[in-house]
């Protein structure tokens, strides 16, 4: 039996690819703070004998027989990561380091949650993997974009210096059920103000895009990742590159809530990026992977989970 360890096992992403890991008869160790992650998240796992939950953090030394990691400890939306950006930038670059470290020591293999955020306001569209980016080094997303590039960094240095088996994905804007109800990413935003009747917001005048990726494609592509051959490392993008701007993103969970809330229109806040778009042909080619769940059937699973929590 595979024994995986999944940093930040408890958040959104994460406890999506703990269950799918115990499915696939694999062994998961869970490592999470529970910053924004839950107990609610994995309660479908919680008692079952392949399944270990350990509080603490990334940062820390840990040392653990596994033939796998996942490294997914990080705050992934804005409000979350600029509440405390040097413990983000901490958790990005001591907590990559401390993973790589262990994979080192035990021989194993490790998946790095990089982000489309390391491409910040992109100058090209869409983003191949071999565009180097477009960051502001001092702005406030910089503890999480640069955060994230600097890990990138450490993986591959990792991976020329000692041989580490490294494979380093750039996830784009991926949505689903067990996303945080208050996390101000547009798709929750969007969710919740049309399931409470409140206005709408939209910053700008709601023609920036963005893509969507439904959360089990993406799971599919990161276990596809890691099952593929040594030599493909990355960094490679994953996520859905079909585009929509947030003003369409707003109509249709308007139309599939039924709901009545108007649209309110602020300004943009500083560094918010104008387009974001994944080109995935690396993923087609190197992973046989492309997303199949569509905007409409994934937004009404997401829809379904919003509606049967109670805080709503
Ligand atoms: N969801 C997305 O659209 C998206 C896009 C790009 C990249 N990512 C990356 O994927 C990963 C997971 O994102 P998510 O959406 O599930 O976010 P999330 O906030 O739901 O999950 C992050 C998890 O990490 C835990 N965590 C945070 N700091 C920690 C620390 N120091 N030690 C241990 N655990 C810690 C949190 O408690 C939480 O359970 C993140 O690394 C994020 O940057 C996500």
């Amino acid at each position: 039996m595979r024994r995986i360890l999944v940093t930040g096992g408890a958040g959104f992403l994460g406890s999506h690819l703990c269950e799918r890991l115990i499915r696939e008869g694999s062994s998961v160790i869970c490592l999470d703070n529970f910053f924004t992650g839950t107990r609610e998240n994995l309660s479908t796992l919680l008692k079952n004998p392949h399944f270990e939950m350990r509080e603490g953090d990334v940062c820390q030394p840990l040392d653990l027989e596994v033939d796998e990691i996942y490294n997914l400890a990080c705050p992934a939306s804005p409000i979350h990561y600029q509440h405390d950006p040097v413990q983000t930038i901490r958790t990005n670059v001591l907590g990559a380091m401390q993973m790589l470290a262990l994979a080192q020591r035990k021989n194993a293999k490790i998946f790095q949650a990089s982000t489309s955020e390391i491409y910040g306001d992109p100058l090209e569209h869409p983003q191949k993997e071999s565009y180097w980016g477009n960051v502001n080094p001092i702005g406030f997303r910089s503890c999480y974009d640069e955060g994230k590039r600097c890990a990138e960094t450490l993986f591959f240095d990792y991976f020329r210096q000692y041989r580490v088996p490294i494979k380093v994905a750039r996830i784009f804007n991926t949505y689903g059920p067990r996303m945080h109800p208050n996390d101000g990413r547009v798709v929750s935003n969007f969710i919740v103000q049309a399931l409470k009747g409140e206005p709408i917001t939209i910053y700008g005048e709601g023609k920036q895009t963005r893509s969507f990726c439904y959360v089990d494609d993406l799971i599919d592509a990161i276990i596809k990742f890691m099952r593929v051959d040594f030599s493909i490392t990355g960094p490679i993008n994953l996520g859905n590159p079909v585009e929509f701007s947030i003003l369409d993103l707003a109509k249709e969970v308007l139309k599939l809530t039924g709901s009545r809330s108007q649209l309110i229109f602020k300004p943009l806040p500083s560094d918010d990026p104008k387009q974001r778009k994944p080109d995935i042909t690396l993923a087609k080619t190197q992973l046989g992977w492309q997303p199949k769940v569509g905007l409409h059937e994934g937004l009404i699973a997401t829809i379904r989970y919003f509606e049967s929590l109670s805080s709503i």
